[in-house]
């Protein structure tokens, strides 16, 4: 008689509505359809080191598909190659030593740019892994999608919507500061379907007359306030990011934001209006995940259920042009997407007069010489 299918689950990094979509539908279609046993490591990487798990039955991820965060819970400071605890220790071997010791024949590990890299590493060592993308920020290398950003986006809107009735009622410049780390996505998104009059994100540095310009003008319109939405991750030509703080023992250890604030700053003295600054911050990450999320999170957790059974390790889940597929994970370690020149919303925004704020982006779109520095 053969042993049964015993697979081990993880969320790691930081969290974002949809992990526990994923949670129930890895453990649920693996009892469902293969009779398997299923482990959940606690904390992330921090479980599989310090030795930390639970079973997980088909009870207890029942009733968990709407619910925020990740019941297993996550850490964005657990790097079994650089071990905090033990002073930056490797202690990867010990990692596949417990990996066998519990006889599991996978990991689903459910993370993102973070954990995809450390399970390159652990698949390289032995540990059959299959990823699953997570991030508010979308941008994960392979993947046109991960979930989270959909929630991320709709409740960014709706803070723009929100702050179009307080912006109108004072006549006031508006700035609104999203997360995304070193991609626009959630900026541009948000900021598109809440009809911002400025977005700007990393990838195009804006230029603080060019913004002054677009507010001046509407003053003299009538239109009498401005909405900006801004990445954390956007800079002025020549400027720097903010580093908002340094966790050293992060894998990812830098922090950004405030640049909400500086471009308040920068603008105050060039605008009629008074200017205002809103930082989102982490309400982007939490509650209950959109509809989208949901059913993305539970097509990527049935996706990697069959990689798992089918023994194709070391790929990350993937949906592109729609179609859910997978990538290897050493495609995907280590790398960011950006918000690509030609991207098609950033096209629709331009269209429709948004000011990426900088006198032109539109040549660039064409291969032509242009006025915003990409990075
Ligand atoms: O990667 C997700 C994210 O929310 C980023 O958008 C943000 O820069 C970062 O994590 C915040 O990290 P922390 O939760 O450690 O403050």
């Amino acid at each position: 008689m053969s042993h049964p299918l015993r697979v081990g689950v993880l969320t790691g990094g930081g969290d974002c509505p949809g992990l526990n979509a994923v949670i129930r539908a890895v453990t649920k279609s693996l009892i469902l359809k293969h009779n398997a046993q299923v482990v959940g490591f606690e904390d992330g990487f921090l479980g599989l080191v310090e030795r930390r798990i639970r079973p997980l039955s088909y009870k207890d991820v029942s009733g968990i598909l709407t619910l925020g965060g990740t019941i297993l819970g996550t850490s964005n400071k657990a790097n079994p190659f650089k071990y905090h605890e033990r002073g930056g220790a490797d202690v990867s071997p010990q990692v596949v030593k417990y990996y066998k010791e519990l006889g599991l024949s996978a990991i689903v590990t459910i993370g993102g740019d973070g954990t995809m890299s450390i399970s390159h590493r652990l698949q390289e060592m032995g540990i059959n892994i299959v990823g699953v993308p997570k991030t508010i920020d979308n941008d994960l290398m392979g993947t046109d999608r991960t979930f989270g950003f959909d929630t991320a986006v709709t409740i960014a809107t709706e803070a723009i919507d929100r702050l179009h009735t307080t912006a109108q009622s004072h006549n006031r410049v508006m700035i609104i500061e999203t997360m995304g780390r070193y991609a626009g996505w959630i900026a541009l998104y948000a900021g598109a379907a809440g009809g911002a009059d400025v977005i700007l994100i990393p990838e195009v540095e804006y230029d603080v007359n060019e913004i002054a310009k677009i507010c001046r003008g509407r003053e003299l319109g009538g239109q009498n306030f401005t909405i900006i939405a801004i990445a954390e991750g956007a800079k002025p030509s020549g400027g720097s990011m903010e580093v908002k703080r340094v966790i050293e023992d992060s894998p990812d250890p830098v922090r950004l934001g405030g640049i909400g604030y500086v471009l308040g700053d920068q603008l105050r003295s060039l605008v009629r209006s008074e200017v205002r600054t809103s930082v989102l911050g982490h309400i982007q990450r939490g509650g209950t995940p959109t509809p989208y999320d949901r059913n993305l999170a539970t097509a990527f957790g049935t996706y990697a259920t069959s990689l798992v059974v089918d023994g194709r390790f070391g790929r990350m889940v993937a949906l592109q042009q729609n179609r859910l597929t997978s990538v290897p994970l050493e495609e995907v370690a280590n790398k960011t997407r950006t918000v690509p020149m030609d991207s098609p919303m950033l096209a629709a925004a331009l269209a429709v007069g948004t000011s990426f704020g900088v006198e032109s982006i539109e040549a660039n779109l064409d291969g032509q010489e242009t006025t915003a520095a990409i990075s």
